[in-house]
Formats: structure tokens, C-alpha cells, sequence
């Protein structure tokens, strides 16, 4: 009884911390903006699947992000069976003979664990909340050692195929928008470049 009542108190100290510091402060400076700085988008991956404790914290900072309304128009769908990968892969070139196996196949880029994200075109900010649940997912996946990378390429198909879909298991309704690849990085890709020209004060 005496170790619940510890192991409680701990927790409520540390959701305590939690609310109050907003800003987790590191010996350089800031964990948030260490993070969005150093994250690369992984293409080369080391075999295993990220571990499902670990995953589950990822996943819980992606639907702690902010949604339109709080309606969390998304439904996420996690592979990290290698078995459950191949189908995948399988019932996607199948669908897509028009381009190359190994290329559909590919477009994974190696990643052992995916992400799918559909959303639900009923609400017009609905990919908005995708993207901010896809940013939230990989933000924290690096900030815990996991690389990833967003893929566009396999939504289109997806897309077009009604196995993969099916073998997916979104809910009627809901559209693939966005993957997101993750694992175990096995390079270190260099920072790609940034355009400020695109951002300007409005004076
Ligand atoms: C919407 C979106 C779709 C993307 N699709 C792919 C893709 O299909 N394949 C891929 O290798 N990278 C894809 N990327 C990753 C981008 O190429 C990458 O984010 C960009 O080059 C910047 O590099 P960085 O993420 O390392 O900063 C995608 C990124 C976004 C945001």
C-alpha cells in the first residue's frame, strides 16, 4: 500500500511539473527547438521495429496535438509486423502493375514500423489535423531516438487498392492522407535547405 501511494505521489509531481513548466530546458538551451532542428527525415533503417512501448508514447504525443474542435479527424493504423508489412507491400504492387514492384515496394523506404493516416473529408480541416498529428508523431519519435520520415508516395497506392485498404482497416468514409515511416535510424543524414525568402513581417 505504502509503494502505491509513493508511486502515486510521484505521478502527481510529475503532472504537476508538467503543466507548470511549459518549457523543458536542456544544457544547450531548448529540448522543443533541439528537436525540430536536428530531425532528418530517415531513409536507411537498421531491421527492427521500434518497440511497442515506446511506439505507444509516440503515439500518444500524435493525438495530443491540437485538432480542429478537438474532432481528431483522423484514424491511425500502426504495421510492425514484418509479415503484415510484405501483405501490405503485396497488395499494393498488385494494384499498381503499371509501376515497377520493387519501386511500389520501395516506397517505404525500409522503414520496419508504419504509420497510416487517414482522415475524414466530411471536415474541411480535417488534413490540417493529420499534419499536425504526423509533425506531434515525428518530432517526439526523434526527441526518443527513433528516425522517420513522411511519405506521400504511398498513399496514391493505397489508394488504389481496395486489399491494402481493406487489410488497413479504416473506417468507411476515411481517406489515406499521409504515412509516416519509423525505425531505428542507420544513417545521419545532413539538414536539408530552408527558403526565408518565403517568410516575411508584414509592415
Ligand atoms: C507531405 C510530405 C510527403 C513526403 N513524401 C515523401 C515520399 O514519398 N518519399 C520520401 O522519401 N520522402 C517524402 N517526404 C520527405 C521530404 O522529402 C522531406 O521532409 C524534405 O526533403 C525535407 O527534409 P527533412 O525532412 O530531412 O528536413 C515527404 C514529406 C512531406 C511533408
Amino acid at each position: 500500500m505504502k509503494t502505491l501511494k509513493t508511486i502515486l505521489a510521484g505521478v502527481c509531481l510529475a503532472a504537476a511539473a508538467t503543466s507548470c513548466n511549459q518549457t523543458v530546458q536542456t544544457e544547450s538551451g531548448n529540448a522543443v527547438i533541439e528537436t525540430i532542428m536536428a530531425r532528418r527525415s530517415i531513409r536507411k533503417y537498421k531491421a527492427e521495429p521500434v518497440d511497442r512501448e515506446t511506439m505507444n508514447r509516440i503515439l500518444e504525443c500524435g493525438i495530443n496535438a491540437p485538432s480542429g474542435m478537438n474532432k481528431q479527424s483522423w484514424e491511425v493504423r500502426v504495421v510492425d509486423d514484418p509479415a503484415v508489412m510484405d501483405q501490405i507491400k503485396e497488395l499494393m504492387a498488385a494494384s499498381n502493375p503499371e509501376i515497377p514492384a520493387e519501386a511500389v515496394k520501395g516506397c517505404f523506404r525500409g522503414a520496419p514500423t508504419m504509420v497510416f493516416i487517414a482522415n475524414d473529408p466530411a471536415y474541411d480541416f480535417s488534413v490540417i489535423d493529420c499534419g499536425l498529428l504526423s509533425e506531434n508523431i515525428m518530432l517526439s519519435a526523434w526527441s526518443l531516438g527513433v528516425g522517420s520520415v513522411c511519405l506521400g508516395s504511398p498513399v496514391r497506392f493505397i489508394k488504389n487498392s481496395p486489399e491494402a485498404l481493406a487489410r488497413l482497416g479504416f473506417s468507411e468514409g476515411y481517406n489515406p492522407v499521409i504515412c509516416i515511416g519509423l525505425g531505428y535510424a542507420d544513417e545521419a543524414p545532413e539538414a536539408k535547405p530552408r527558403d526565408w525568402n518565403k517568410v516575411r513581417f508584414v509592415e
